[in-house]
């Protein structure tokens, strides 16, 4: 045979015929000293395969060496696929392999965990130890340190290809409505949101620092008469805080544009962007999420084909009147914006949503002021299931009146001269938002913690593998 099926291409159609395919050894089995079974996975899919003394085809020597397979080497097999009369478990395919070659292409060590109890859920696992069976439970540092075992998990499989969609649909729906693709630099000279979580380091000797978001350059490339651009790159934050939902790297997908008339063209594209994304995600990626799913339960997300815009203010009433005291001209907390969330789920049916017109004191010195009271802000955040996953604003256009926002919030301009200087030959009045990657894929998947959606995450403990 000359060329490989896949795994997930294993029928009955192929009955009888010759075979030659490529996977893990995910278990084997030897049944007395004539017979060994192993159950080859590839991206997803198993079949079981069957060694089986024959005069002149199959040896006892090469049962012997097929039982003695480590767990996850990568193997070739060459056989004939059957149909058994009772159905196969623990195995995706219906068919088996009789297996007449087997070659070893890559030979695993001793794993350090095992892949089958990282794939369980919580409810199998207590199930499992409540019955007597002997199993480990593979905590979340385990994973992280055995990243590429852990990965291999359908959950994980499931996850990282819908984060692969989430991008996908970012780029295709932005191209599709005339923006275009922009790299800006990551070694930046100042913070560009402020604040003390910044990553410093020397620049040929010049102090330095990476980029917080692309927010300072994605705005001057508006200045460069771009129109409408998007990005899709690193961010960088020095978090400090260990939470489930800050990593100090993460993926950060993000828009800017023209403002004709309002900042509500800005939360359009928010609400058509998402929408589409939904609706993509439940009809493309249905086996991916069935796949988290079975690991880490969860109820699709409840959204509306058009997205509830809510002001800041109708907010903090929705909360007083649910009786939590919030400061009217504060942020919310994590706890205010969940509680928001559950009262938003109760009262119009969706668990995602836009609130708007935030006090401008709690928003980067970088947004517009509301034209009628300049105590609140063109300003945005997007929620999903409670938490946020956007924020965005109309930006200040006028150099002089940034300089002086910047001061206030006490940015030393001197480091952000350039951005300033990029709006003193006529700028068009922008708005723009950024997206965490790694936060919408853990909330449209219901999961707890961002480690999850991260591929090699970097919290304030981690930096390996
Ligand atoms: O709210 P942030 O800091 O906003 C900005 O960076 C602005 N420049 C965006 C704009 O265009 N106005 O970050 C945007 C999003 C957050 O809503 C969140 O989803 C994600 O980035 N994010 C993080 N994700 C993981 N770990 C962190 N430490 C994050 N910080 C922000």
């Amino acid at each position: 045979v000359k060329d490989w099926t896949e795994v997930g291409a294993l029928s009955e159609a192929l009955k009888d015929q010759k075979v030659l395919i490529r996977g893990r050894a995910q278990t084997i089995r030897a049944v007395g000293k004539n017979m060994a079974f192993i159950v080859v996975r590839e991206k997803g899919f198993t079949v079981q395969c069957v060694a089986t003394v024959q005069p002149e085809i199959v040896s006892r020597q090469m049962v012997k060496y097929v039982a003695a397979l480590s767990r996850e080497s990568i193997i070739d097999i060459e056989g004939v696929v059957s149909v058994p009369d009772v159905a196969i478990k623990g195995a995706t395919q219906q068919v088996e392999i009789q297996v007449r070659k087997l070659y070893c292409i890559s030979k695993a060590a001793v794993l350090p965990i095992n892949i089958e109890d990282a794939a369980r859920s919580e409810a199998e696992i207590d199930k499992a130890l409540q019955a007597g069976e002997q199993l480990v439970r593979v905590n979340q540092d385990t994973r992280l340190n055995f990243r590429v075992l852990d990965l291999r998990t359908p959950a994980n499989q499931g996850i990282f290809r819908i984060q692969s969609q989430v991008g996908t649909i970012f780029r295709q729906f932005l191209l599709s409505k005339g923006f275009f693709e922009i790299h800006s630099p990551k070694l930046i000279a100042g913070s560009s949101e402020g604040g003390a979580s910044v990553f410093k380091l020397d620049y040929k000797g010049q102090p330095a620092c990476l980029a917080q978001s692309p927010q300072l350059h994605k705005q001057m490339s508006i200045c460069g008469d771009f129109g409408r651009i998007f990005e899709i790159g690193p961010v960088f934050r020095a978090e400090d805080s260990y939470t489930h939902r800050h990593l100090c790297e993460f993926t950060g997908l993000d828009l800017e544009m023209e403002i004709k008339r309002h900042y509500s063209e800005v939360m359009d594209v928010v609400d058509r962007l998402f929408v589409t994304m939904f609706d993509n995600l439940n009809k493309n990626c249905e086996k991916e999420l069935e796949a988290v799913r079975r690991q880490y339960p969860f109820e699709p997300l409840k959204y509306l084909p058009e997205t509830l815009r809510l002001t800041f203010e109708e907010g903090v009433q929705m909360l007083k009147d649910a009786g939590v005291e919030v400061d009217p001209m504060g942020d919310l907390n994590t706890e205010a914006e969940r509680k928001l969330g559950q009262i938003v789920l109760e009262k119009y049916g969706t668990e995602f949503y836009i609130l708007h017109r935030y006090p401008l004191a709690v928003r980067p010195f970088y947004t517009m002021p509301c034209y009628d009271n300049p105590a609140y802000s063109n300003s945005f955040d997007v929620f999903i299931r409670g938490e946020e996953i956007i924020s965005g604003a109309q930006r200040v256009h006028v150099p002089e009146f940034l300089a002086e926002r910047a001061e206030a919030c006490g940015i030393e301009v001197k480091t952000i001269s350039t951005y300033i200087d990029s709006f003193r030959y006529g700028a068009p009045p922008h708005g723009g938002f950024g997206v965490g990657l790694e936060r919408v894929v853990m909330l449209f998947c219901g999961l707890n913690n961002i480690r999850k959606t991260s591929l090699f995450p970097r919290d304030p403990l981690r930096l390996a593998p």
